[in-house]
């Protein structure tokens, strides 16, 4: 990949069966944007039967290709049927084009989190001590926010707070720690955004109170980055919540053979 483009990728992918002792087909549609002003748009389309791959459009490419002898021989015939090409340039449209705007929007307004542990209640041998860590003034709503004990996930006396928003742009995000300090231990407190290509990992330090502020980077780096982060906050969350389903279209069904 160019260094200068985005390679934008949404995708929607259904891949738990409805009935798991069936067979399934699956169709997913990509849209893939590259170039600095998103303006170099590629369309693809896998279909797969039983998680085998079957056949592929792909629109830079212009033609399907297949994978099996059977998908090889209907890419024939749907390669030379105008109807399918024209098909495939109205879905194009509608699924890439027709969603520009809100890719641009989304990667104008992503933001990272600023992040910081504060101390809430100061161990002393008799109650538990409580740390908090905040990630501020971020975009979009995804996050994910996880505690770590001497780099083991830690889920006892854990709260987290709701997505707050902040005005129009921006969230807020809490999360409590409870715990019993142990000498030499190492508690930090990870952050997942999709602005961020990889968690970011802020640990807390007792001995002087850390001011730990991350920059906030709004860039090519950080866009190409953020997309991929999406990909997996997408999936993440696709039972949470619907956001970028609008940008996506996948279909699934049951398969059955045609006597
Ligand atoms: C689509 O085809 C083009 C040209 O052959 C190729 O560069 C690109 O990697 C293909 N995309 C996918 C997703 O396979
Ligand atoms: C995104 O930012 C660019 C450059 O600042 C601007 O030209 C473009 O109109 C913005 N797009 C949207 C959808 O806000």
């Amino acid at each position: 990949m160019n260094t200068q483009s985005f390679l934008f990728i949404f995708f929607l992918s259904l891949e738990n069966p409805v009935f798991s002792h069936e067979d399934f087909y699956q169709v997913r549609a990509c849209c893939a944007f590259n170039g600095p002003n998103f303006n170099n748009i590629e369309y693809t389309i896998m279909t797969s039967f039983n998680k085998q791959n079957m056949m592929q459009y792909n629109s830079t490419r212009g033609n399907w290709i297949g994978f099996t002898q059977y998908s090889h021989d209907n890419s024939y015939y749907w390669n030379k049927d105008p109807a399918d090409a024209l098909q495939r340039v109205l879905q194009k449209k509608l699924l890439c084009y027709d969603n520009l705007h809100h890719i641009r929007t989304m990667g104008n307004l992503s933001t990272t989190p600023t992040i910081r542990i504060k101390s809430l209640i100061k161990p002393d041998g008799r109650h538990p001590a409580l740390l908090i860590c905040s990630a501020y003034n971020f975009y979009p709503k995804q996050i994910q926010l996880t505690w770590l004990r001497n780099n083991q996930q830690v889920t006892k006396g854990v709260t987290y707070s709701d997505v707050i928003p902040v005005g129009d742009l921006y969230y807020h995000f809490h999360s409590h720690l409870e715990y019993s300090p142990a000498p030499g231990e190492k508690i930090s407190c990870m952050v997942e955004h999709l602005t961020m290509s990889e968690p970011r990992v802020v640990v807390w330090d007792d001995s002087l109170p850390k001011k730990e502020k991350t920059k906030i980077v709004v860039g090519l780096i950080g866009l190409i980055l953020g997309l991929v982060i999406l990909i997996s906050g997408f999936i993440y969350h696709k039972q949470k919540s619907a956001v970028y389903n609008s940008i996506c279209q996948g279909h699934h069904r049951e398969w059955w053979p045609s006597d």
